[in-house]
């Protein structure tokens, strides 16, 4: 008994660690918010009516507006209204710049 007593206050140790690292990390990483987008955004795939959106030749202003939209429940969105709380207002920010200037990118190289 007194083994997995020890062992209980570990396990309770452990589950407690992830949530201090939390707190302490830098705040998450741009590109990692906005590939998560490509998902079902995938630019590579070719699309037909009514197909989820490339979200391609869209400027920043243009994904933030909808994105914010989104969040405030705007529309009847399936998903995007769930998505879009998911993250702060600044995070939509960065994200709306990186997608439009890495869809630019890729358009360029004729992907
Ligand atoms: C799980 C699939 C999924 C993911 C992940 C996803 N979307 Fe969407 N997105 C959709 C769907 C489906 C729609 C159509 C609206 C709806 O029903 O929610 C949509 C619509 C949109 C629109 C409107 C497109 C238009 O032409 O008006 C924008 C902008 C958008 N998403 C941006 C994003 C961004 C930015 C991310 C990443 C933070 C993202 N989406 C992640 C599924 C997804």
């Amino acid at each position: 008994m007194p083994i997995l007593y020890r062992s209980g206050w570990l396990c309770a140790l452990a589950m407690l660690l992830p949530i201090t690292g939390a707190a302490e990390s830098p705040p998450r990483s741009t590109e990692a918010l906005a590939f998560n987008c490509y998902t079902c955004h995938a630019p590579q795939v070719r699309r037909g009516k009514g197909d989820i959106s490339s979200l391609k030749g869209k400027s920043a202003a243009t994904l933030l507006q909808k994105l914010r939209d989104f969040k405030n429940g705007a529309g009847d969105a399936t998903l995007m209204s769930r998505i879009a709380r998911g993250y702060s207002d600044e995070e939509l920010a960065r994200i709306a710049e990186f997608l439009a200037d890495d869809l630019r990118a890729q358009d360029r190289k004729g992907r």
